[in-house]
């Protein structure tokens, strides 16, 4: 049987680390793109010359023509700027949203039947202009917000009680960054709600708020650590996540920037949900149940989201 391939579009310090972690965990043969020609060829070969230390078996190639993508089985998008110290994602939204169409048409010629992840930001209003721009099926294009964004909160929470990463698990809504919804009643220690903890005296309310807090802002505090760019290690780990659950249709429950066609109120909107992640895709979007407050916190996420679109439409009215 062929080797999965796993087509990298932006070869910048995700699309580096995307291939490494690819190439570690033996997804399949790997092609780097970029427009910058040079980086991905120089990135592949250095991460395929790792390829006999490290003992895994993996074509690494680099290219700067959307030909050699061809017959992607996974697309992972992350072309486009990254945020500056002081920039927000917003910010990003007309020159990524540009590089969103050519990326578009390259997956939609080359690789029509892949999953694609996108990664760019402003994440929820890219993944929506890159599905209309492709013209892909909405259940195989996805965002990648939601791992992201509750690993940072679960390595918050695991460090705040002393427990293992592998015993807390999170679960968060609504778009990426500022506006994130985390449900602390279905985020765990141990199968246990924070909701409880707080009863049980673990964490104080105001604490756990804090936390929260932190995590929205999880993004930012890279960024102003970095201060010449944005995370790239714990973005790439998501995406692999997301992959390797459609490649081996492990059908994990895994949140992520879904395309909304009602579910939770919303239609024609890429939001951050609880989904099913198998070899269809987005095989299922999970809606729960809100209390009130949760409610209004995931509107104020989407009305938010809502705005990003609609300044894309602004910009490329072909969108609308
Ligand atoms: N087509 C292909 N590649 C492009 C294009 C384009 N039109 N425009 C820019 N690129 C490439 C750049 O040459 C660069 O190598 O995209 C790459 C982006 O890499 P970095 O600047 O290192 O950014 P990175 O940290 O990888 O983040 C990428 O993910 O999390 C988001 O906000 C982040 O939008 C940013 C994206």
């Amino acid at each position: 049987m062929a080797r999965n391939k796993i087509a990298l579009i932006g070869s910048g310090m995700i699309g580096g680390t995307l291939a490494h972690l690819a190439g570690l965990k033996e997804l399949g043969d790997i092609v780097l793109f970029d427009i910058a020609d040079g980086i991905p060829q120089g990135k592949g070969l250095d991460i395929a010359q790792s390829s006999p230390v490290e003992g895994f078996n993996a074509n690494l190639t680099g290219a700067s023509d959307y030909a050699a993508i061809e017959g992607a089985d996974v697309c992972i998008v992350t072309a486009g700027v990254a945020r500056k110290p002081g920039m927000s994602r917003d910010d990003l939204l007309g020159i990524n949203l540009k590089v969103m169409e050519q990326v578009g048409a390259g997956i939609k010629k080359y690789a029509p039947n892949a999953f694609v992840i996108c990664i760019t930001n402003p994440l929820d209003a890219m993944v929506w202009a890159l599905q209309k721009f492709s013209g892909l099926p909405k259940n195989m294009v996805v965002g990648m917000a939601g791992v992201l964004d509750s690993s940072r909160f679960r390595l918050f929470l695991s460090q705040e009680f002393n427990v293992s990463v592998q015993d807390v698990t999170a679960f968060v809504l609504g778009g990426h960054g500022d506006t994130m919804v985390p449900l602390a009643r279905y985020s765990t220690v141990g199968g246990i709600p924070l909701t409880d903890l707080v009863k049980m005296g673990w964490v104080t309310k105001e604490r756990l708020e804090e936390i929260i807090q932190r995590t929205r802002d999880g993004g930012a505090e890279i960024v102003g650590l970095l201060k010449t760019g944005s995370a790239y290690y714990a973005p790439a780990a998501s995406a692999i996540e997301m992959a390797d659950s459609f490649l081996k249709d492990k059908k994990r429950v895994l949140p992520a920037a879904a395309y909304l066609s009602g579910q939770y109120g919303v239609k024609d909107m890429y939001v951050g949900v609880p989904t099913i992640i198998g070899a269809g895709g987005i095989e299922r979007i999970i809606e729960v149940e809100f209390t009130k407050a949760e409610k209004e916190a995931f509107d104020k996420s989407v009305a938010s989201v809502a705005g990003l679109c609609e300044a894309c439409v602004a910009i490329a009215p072909s969108l609308k």
